[in-house]
């Protein structure tokens, strides 16, 4: 530490005091894990109540249940298995995972009889026999046992190695007659490992509707259990004898960033799609980083189950071809183009959210290969091609010149040119890719777009299908200007069905869909599909309650890809899944309408989508410090909007005004809008898509509030 400037020394002294302060609660990380620097919640509030997350790491159930789903009493209470009621079942009450402990006595047994733990995240399940999570579907997951130790007082911990990382449901039973009676029953949960305090996130969300509020916080809920130790992975080949195992090292570091709780416990990129930003917008998931010598001082705030999830692709990337995994470890999945694709989006969203640009430069190389491996599979259509059938999110015919895969391409070339100049890579090899994604662009619309339909096909050679996933990325990713008039075609009471997986609905490809939406200016069209698709699932009672599922079908039963992959295992769908998070970037970017636009929160936009609420506020942290933002609307229509963002930075703001709104009649920090010559040339009225009128502002950083007679 030699040749400190003073100021530097008060700074990270100061720094170090902010984050030195410790809330008045004992830090109960995962196991012996090294706790993450941040243990209090940013934007403490109300709002709170809605968090999932409990405020310890041991978790009680809540009520006990026959294995006919029948309450018989809340929990405390004492448990008796005898020979006339072989199993209890003890349910949590919201999605747990982790190691189960239980206390019980043994007053009497049979020769053989041992206790077994069996686990299940929805209701349909309950019973003797897990729901599915290994992937050997000839053996489906059965339990755990005790083992047989005759009589007297026991208390049994599940080898870490057989931590079941996701249930609501954990089934409790003697294999043979014999006497128990359960005292006590917990969980510690495993877990977003690194967090002291499981309520400390670092943004919010709060509505005058409840309903997208506890959506809002179940899909913060579901990343956080989807963050796990990289050491607690799922073993892969799985086991075949009805057992599981969570016991294989998925990548670097003490928190990585899974696609699910129960299952896959694996990394995968595409998934990383939507629960990368919906992280960065809700829990955080962060953690102030030093590196060593450049940035002592100005430590940086990294998403750490993204960077460690991201660095695991790259140390798969097969080096002479330069094509990145369709899986992580142990899994390592090969063959998919599109989710390869998504592994290059994954480094430019982490690089902007975190402005970790050491990480970009530690994989550029990688980066540009991935590129190569892309362009050379664009074939004599100049589309990128993909021939494999089925490495993609599960959609049926994942081959061909898909409109997905354009989508998802040109993003890449536009998102790659920026990380080109991020990176200081000034040899052109942005323009050749700036000008490939004008091609791409030019042509899914020569080859895909059916004009009678207002809509792309699948591909050329699959005109009869029009795909949730091509239609919705076009839009999202910019290929094709918002309008989403086509797309509320396939809705169903439940959800929107996808074309490309008929009978399905992917909270998945749904979460695209309701940005698609929002994009477009059809508020009330996403607020739709949120409440119907994600609240369906939400407050049915047979599901966790907490969290967000995987897929099921247009029917309602729970089950993703049930006849094509998943062998009629309809029990083996996770119903704890990031990918299924959209709601939560959908509330936070358009509803309260408060996005980062710049790296690492340089740059940023607020643009309100009010729809049929009257109030939304919320916020989150970059690098730059905290972001915040509330609006609220009058019976009469007029609109109050607040919002504090980091000195030194730009914004636009873009606010909704009926049809007859008079610029005059808007306030700016108290003063007048329309009077001032100087604050006319500062604003503009514009029409923005879905038919709206909109007043358009540049804004500086730091405190602000607008108001809309
Ligand atoms: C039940 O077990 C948990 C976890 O070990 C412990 O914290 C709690 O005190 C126990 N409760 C009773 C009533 O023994
Ligand atoms: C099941 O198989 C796994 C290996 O695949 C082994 O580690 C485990 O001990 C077995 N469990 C039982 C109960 O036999
Ligand atoms: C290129 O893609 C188009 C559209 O999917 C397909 O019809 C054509 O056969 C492909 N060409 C080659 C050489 O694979
Ligand atoms: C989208 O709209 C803008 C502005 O009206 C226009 O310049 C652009 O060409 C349009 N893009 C497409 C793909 O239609
Ligand atoms: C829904 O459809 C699946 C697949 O055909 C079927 O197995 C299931 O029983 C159906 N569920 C209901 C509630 O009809």
């Amino acid at each position: 530490m030699a040749r400190l400037p003073l100021s530097s020394v008060a700074a990270f002294v100061s720094w170090l005091l902010v984050i030195g302060a410790r809330p008045g609660y004992a830090q109960t990380c995962w196991r012996d894990t090294q706790c993450s620097s941040i243990s209090t919640a940013a934007f403490p509030g109300a709002w709170e109540s809605n968090i999932f997350a409990p405020s310890s790491r041991i978790v009680a159930p809540s009520v006990l249940l026959g294995t006919d789903g029948k309450q018989i009493s809340t929990y405390p209470s004492q448990a008796t298995l005898d020979k006339d009621k072989k199993a209890i079942v003890f349910d949590f009450g919201f999605e747990v995972g982790g190691v189960a402990t239980i206390d019980y006595t043994v007053s009497s047994t049979a020769d053989g009889g041992t206790i077994g733990l069996a686990f299940s995240e929805a209701k349909n399940w309950i019973g003797p026999k897990s729901d599915s999570s290994t992937g050997d579907h000839g053996t489906p997951d059965i339990a755990i046992y005790t083992g047989n130790g005759g009589t007297g007082d026991f208390s049994y911990v599940m080898p870490d190695e057989n931590l079941r990382g996701g249930f609501r449901y954990m089934t409790i039973f003697t294999t043979k007659d014999m006497e128990v009676k359960i005292h006590n029953v917990s969980v510690e949960l495993a877990f977003q490992p690194t967090w002291g305090n499981l309520r400390a996130y670092q943004g919010y969300f709060h509505s005058s509707d409840d309903l997208l509020n506890k959506i809002w916080y179940s899909g913060a809920y579901t990343l956080q259990t989807n963050s796990i130790h990289p050491a607690t992975g799922r073993a892969w080949p799985a086991p075949s004898n009805g057992s599981w195992l969570e016991n294989s090292l998925l990548g670097p570091g003490n928190t990585i960033l899974t696609d699910g709780a129960k299952r896959d416990r694996t990394v995968w990129p595409g998934d990383m799609g939507v629960a990368v930003p919906a992280a960065f917008y809700s829990t955080g998931d962060i953690e102030y980083v030093f590196y060593h010598g450049r940035l002592l001082f100005h430590p940086l705030i990294v998403p750490r189950s993204t960077r460690n999830a991201l660095q695991s692709l790259y140390e798969l990337q097969d080096s002479s071809t330069g094509q990145l995994p369709f899986s992580g470890k142990p899994l390592h999945a090969t063959g998919s183009t599109t989710y390869h694709l998504w592994t290059m989006l994954g480094t430019y969203n982490y690089v902007f959210f975190s402005d970790d640009t050491e990480f970009l430069q530690n994989h550029w190389d990688g980066y540009k290969a991935a590129m190569k491996w892309a362009k050379n599979h664009v074939n004599s259509s100049g589309l990128l091609y993909s021939a494999s059938k089925d490495a993609d999110w599960g959609r049926l015919g994942a081959d061909g010149t898909l409109t997905s895969i354009q989508a998802l391409f040109y993003r890449t070339l536009i998102t790659g040119a920026t990380l080109a100049k991020w990176v200081g890579d000034t040899n052109g090899i942005a323009d050749g890719w700036l000008k490939q994604a004008g091609d791409i662009q030019s042509l899914t619309f020569k080859d895909n777009w059916d004009s009678s339909a207002g809509a792309f096909f699948d591909s050329a050679d699959r005109r009869n299908v029009h795909p949730q996933d091509g239609n919705s990325l076009a839009v999202l990713f910019g290929i094709v200007n918002a309008s989403s008039d086509e797309a509320s075609g396939n809705w169903t009471p439940i959800g929107a069905e996808c074309e490309e997986l008929p009978g399905e609905i992917s909270p998945f490809i749904s979460s695209f869909e309701i940005q698609a939406h929002l994009l477009a200016g059809q508020t009330q069209r996403a607020l739709d599909l949120m409440r119907t698709s994600w609240g369906w699932y939400l407050n049915n009672p047979l599901g966790t309650q907490s969290t967000m599922i995987e897929g099921y079908l247009t029917n309602g039963t729970f089950g993703y890809r049930w006849n094509a992959g998943y062998e009629n295992d309809f029990s083996y769908t996770s119903h704890s899944h990031g990918w299924a998070t959209g709601p939560v970037t959908a509330l936070t970017e358009h509803i309260l309408g408060l996005s980062v636009t710049g790296r690492g929160g340089s740059a940023w936009r607020l643009a309100p989508q009010v729809g049929d609420l009257s109030h939304a506020e919320g916020g989150f942290m970059t690098k730059r410090g905290r972001y915040s933002a509330s609006w609220s609307r009058g019976d009469d229509g007029a609109i109050k909007v607040e919002y504090a963002v980091p000195e030194g930075t730009q914004g636009e703001v873009s606010l909704p005004l009926g049809a007859d709104v008079d610029p005059a009649k808007v306030t700016v920090n108290g003063k007048p809008l329309g009077g001032s010559k100087r604050n006319a040339a500062a604003w503009r009225l514009e029409k923005a898509p879905g038919g709206r009128k909109v007043l358009n502002m540049r804004s500086p950083g730091g405190k602000h509030s607008i108001s809309v007679r």
